[in-house]
């Protein structure tokens, strides 16, 4: 990782940590981990959420076909200008804006079926009401063969009982998950900063 991609992945963790959700941007194995599922070889569309500095991103690019258009969505304006200006490929188109808008930003690019989708959000820190227009603007979009994946720092399994909107929850990603996808299931990856547990959804 160039020196330049931790500084600026370490000074938006301390900007913003609640957004960040990371110390680091993600470990060879969580990135492996995150994209075998996804059906790259042949996809023609594909969306990230949480780009961060590219490191999914990066190696989701080396997977897909020259043809493919990869929308990665990320709400960081310090993010987005360092992916902007190192990663110049034709194929990643950044959205400056939430994942919750997915729905809306896909529209008005015409955009109908997905073939893959990657999320590196941190769910738990999220407002249900976004987590809810982020996954259904995702799912109603995605093919019937389509793949989406979303990693979890394992810490984060412990059952978090937080306010949220007015109201105190109960959150876990994987009931989450299970409101959408017909499928859900889990790999632990031990060698990331922290360890963390990949999900992969099926609609
Ligand atoms: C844990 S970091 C992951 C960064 C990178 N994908 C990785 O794995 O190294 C989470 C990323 O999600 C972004 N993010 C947080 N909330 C978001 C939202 N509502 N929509 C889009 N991106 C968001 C953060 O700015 C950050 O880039």
């Amino acid at each position: 990782m160039e020196p330049q991609e931790l500084k600026t992945f370490s000074a938006e963790a301390l900007a913003n940590f609640q957004a960040t959700s990371a110390v680091a941007p993600s470990s060879r194995y969580l990135i492996r981990a995150m994209l075998a599922p996804l059906p790259l070889a042949r996809a023609r569309t594909v969306v990230e959420f949480g780009p961060g500095t590219g490191a999914i991103t990066r190696a989701l690019l080396d997977a897909l076909p020259r043809q493919a258009t990869l929308y990665s969505f990320e709400i960081s304006p310090r993010f987005r200008d360092y992916l902007r200006q190192k990663l110049a490929d034709p194929r990643l188109v950044v959205i400056s804006a939430g994942a919750e808008c997915v729905g809306e930003e896909l529209a008005a690019r015409g955009v109908r079926q997905l073939d893959a989708a990657v999320s590196s959000l941190g769910l738990t820190f999220m407002l249900d009401r976004q987590r809810q227009a982020a996954l259904g603007g995702l799912v109603q979009r995605l093919a019937p063969h389509g793949v989406f994946t979303q990693y979890q720092y394992l810490h984060g399994l412990l059952a978090y009982w937080q306010l949220n909107e007015g109201r105190i929850r109960r959150f876990t990603a994987a009931r989450l998950l299970r409101q959408y996808f017909s499928t859900v299931a889990r790999e632990v990856v031990l060698r990331n900063l922290p360890p963390a547990l990949v999900f992969t959804c099926r609609r």
